[in-house]
């Protein structure tokens, strides 16, 4: 039995996700952006172990949150799978890109790390000029290339731990529409495998899959240059910094 948290999921995928799980009889701890939307995903997912809250898109309760899944204690893995499509610049790079930075590092190293990224980060902007021109800059397709980035980064600091990016597919949920042509149930496969399964196609590491295979990724994704220039620049608008790792050469 593992122990998984997932943000973002009192809705979508990270709620089906969380079923999918306890349905398999590992502990799910969810996390919801208020109490009220809490209460959503504890009714939605009642085996859950816990729900804890925070909004994503502020620096300092996302640090709040890294911080009560701490006391929670150990993860075997954790899911990046909130976000968001319509929302500004600097809310889709807070939300979709600076959080998961941010949770990666302040929460104890688990053995496995999920992100979710989307097939739309091939139309990303592969440099870091849409973060320092302004933030207001950021597309969804940039920031979800970030996740791949981010995804490859730790993937290669932290050896010991397998860290994947998960693309679910254009499919049905809020953000996805109802007239989504992908299938719901294989959009959320992928990353519950990739969180508990001992096939050894699931403790790979530094990949960027869809539907349990090896997808094409955006090739600046995998340049050991970009990846470090992208993890100082979250370094230098967070105050927050990825712990010691053997570099995987
Ligand atoms: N659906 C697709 O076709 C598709 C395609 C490619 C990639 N993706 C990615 O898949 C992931 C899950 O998306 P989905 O389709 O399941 O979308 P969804 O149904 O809109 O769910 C997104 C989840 O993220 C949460 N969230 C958003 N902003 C937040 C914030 N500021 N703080 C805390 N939580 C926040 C939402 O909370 P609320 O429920 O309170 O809004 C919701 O639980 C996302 O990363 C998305 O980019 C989806």
């Amino acid at each position: 039995m593992a122990r998984i948290f997932i943000t973002g999921s009192a809705d979508g995928l990270g709620l089906l996700a969380a079923r999918s799980l306890t349905k398999q009889g590992h502990r799910v701890v969810l996390h919801a952006r208020n109490a009220g939307r809490a209460q959503v995903a504890i009714d939605a997912v009642p085996d859950a172990e816990a729900v804890l809250i925070g909004d994503l898109s502020r620096l300092e309760e996302t640090q709040q949150l890294a911080a009560e899944v701490n006391a929670l204690g150990r993860f075997d893995a954790v899911i990046h799978n909130a976000g968001v499509y319509q929302a500004s610049g600097p809310d889709l790079f807070a939300v979709n890109t600076l959080a998961p930075y941010v949770l990666t590092c302040l929460i104890q190293k688990p053995q496995r790390l999920i992100y979710i990224s989307s097939g739309m980060h091939l139309q990303g902007d592969a440099s870091l000029s849409p973060i320092t021109a302004g933030k207001g800059r950021i597309r969804y397709a940039d920031s979800k290339l970030y996740v791949v980035l981010l995804a490859k980064a730790i993937a290669r600091h932290w050896p010991d731990v397998s860290v994947n990016a998960v693309d679910p597919g254009w499919v049905p949920t809020k953000m996805g529409g109802r007239g989504a042509p992908d299938d719901l149930d294989q959009g959320v496969e992928t990353q519950v495998w990739l969180a508990v399964s001992r096939d050894s196609d699931a403790r790979v590491s530094g990949r960027y899959l869809f539907h349990k295979r090896v997808a094409r990724d955006h090739p600046a994704t995998n340049q050991p240059a970009f990846q470090d220039a992208f993890l100082a620049v979250c370094e230098q608008l967070t105050g927050v910094r990825l712990g010691p790792g053997t570099v995987r050469t």
